[in-house]
């Protein structure tokens, strides 16, 4: 087991109406004014605004609301509403919505914290920032992890680049996690939650050979549980049971819980946010689109860990590694087949794409060849561009 550190100070208030709460959470926070921030609307027809809004009214703090924020977040839309509300006094930013909602609040709560200026230059800069305003989230799908992870990912409009900053201050406060929320998630969105989900424990799983039996433990216990309530979700979704499963995997599977005491990498989320900036397809699609192809191109180093997984997720039966690494890959493959998302280009909205433009992407992800991608399976630029090229193909 490696050195580490872990510390995941976001309170969780889990289960029915717990946003009804979100009034004495913000104000055991310290809060009295509060930015209240929500996406395309989802939040305002459910009804769930306004019971936040009157859950903030009722102890007597005072409430801002701004709508908005649109799936792929963009910096810009962070930057207006840090403009207009610099002079409000807000003391924190309350989240109500996904990922691209709660990474909004972060970004927002670090240019209020200091200036508009301030938060485009840490997310350019990919440095952490010095200070920022605390977040709190009331989550509505189940798929980033965003309510307990350090990181917020935003998209720069004009250069169609996905910006990461992480840092300990961008720990949302408190999450409120109440799974009938998410009831009326698209099946579309459900199913990229899913992937999502699988991909943050999948990645940190992929990135070291083992030597932590615990961690390897929970990440498996993790998968499978996220497998079989992702399904479910899928056929029946106002499934109370399966709805809680799926959300606390999602909040456990990115807050370092099932990566604790390996080394960490995301080769397949950095492939990955090179399509979903680009061609604005959900984060979860991008995912699936490449992992299959990345994990065949990186089969010969981590055969033995993929045989492991996939007896463990899947049952898969192959006695050897190398056969059951495949039928692993094939097996995930199927999964998110069967949850409606694509495992290639061609199947995904955009279609298949000019060579030229899987070049841009290899490059991008290499420094243009100066760094590989990944250390446990380093990709060059060429194995990168086989790996968008094979993705590129039918399948
Ligand atoms: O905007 P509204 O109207 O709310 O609709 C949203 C949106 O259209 C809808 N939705 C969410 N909850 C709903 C609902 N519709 C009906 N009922 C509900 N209960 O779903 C759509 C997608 O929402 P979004 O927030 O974009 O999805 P998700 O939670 O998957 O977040 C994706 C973003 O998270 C980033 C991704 O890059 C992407 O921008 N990530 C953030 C991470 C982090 N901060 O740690 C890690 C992840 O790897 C990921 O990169
Ligand atoms: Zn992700």
């Amino acid at each position: 087991m490696r050195e580490f550190q872990y510390c995941v100070p976001t309170k969780i208030l889990f289960g029915p109406q717990t946003e009804e709460q979100t009034g004495q959470a913000a104000l055991a926070e310290g809060a009295r004014r509060v930015l209240v921030l929500y996406g395309g609307g989802s939040a305002e027809r459910s009804g769930l605004l306004g019971r936040v809004r009157n859950a903030l009214a009722q102890v007597g703090i005072a409430g801002f609301v701004k709508g908005g924020v649109r799936p792929n977040p963009l910096m810009d839309f962070a930057k207006e509403t840090v403009d207009e509300h610099q002079d409000k006094g807000i003391d924190l930013v309350l989240a109500v919505g996904g990922g691209s909602v709660m990474d909004t609040a972060k970004a927002v709560s670090v240019g209020l914290a200091s200036s508009a200026e301030e938060m485009y230059a840490v997310f350019q800069s990919r440095r952490p920032p010095e200070t920022a305003l605390g977040v709190g989230a009331v989550v509505t799908m189940a798929a980033s992890g965003s309510e307990t992870s350090p990181t917020a990912v935003l998209s720069d409009g004009v250069t169609h680049e996905k910006l990461v900053c992480t840092s300990p201050l961008l720990v949302p406060r408190f999450a409120i996690l109440n799974p009938e929320l998410t009831y009326t998630t698209p099946p579309l969105q459900t199913a990229c939650g899913a992937a999502d989900i699988l991909m943050h424990t999948l990645e940190r799983y992929c990135a070291d050979l083992g030597g932590n039996e615990l961690t390897d433990a929970l990440a498996e216990g993790l998968l499978r549980t996220a497998v079989r309530n992702g399904r479910r979700c899928m056929e029946v979704p106002g499934d109370y049971a399966a709805r809680s499963e799926l959300m606390w995997c999602g909040s456990l599977s990115h807050n370092g819980l099932t990566g604790l005491g390996r080394s960490n990498e995301f080769p397949v989320h950095r492939l990955g946010h090179e399509l979903a900036a680009r061609y604005d397809i959900p984060h979860g699609m991008s995912l699936t689109i490449l992992w299959p192809h990345w994990a065949r191109a990186a089969r010969g180093r981590i055969a033995p860990r993929l045989a492991r997984l996939g007896r463990a997720v899947f049952g898969v039966a192959e006695t050897g590694e190398d056969a059951a690494a495949q039928a692993c890959i094939e097996a995930f493959e199927g999964y998110f087949r069967e949850l409606g998302l694509p495992v290639c280009f061609a199947r995904a909205p955009m279609g298949v794409e000019r060579d030229e433009v899987l070049r841009v992407f290899a490059a991008n992800c290499t420094d243009s060849g100066a760094h590989p991608l990944g250390a446990l399976c380093p990709l060059g630029y060429e194995e990168v561009l086989a790996v968008y090229r094979a993705a590129n193909g039918a399948g």
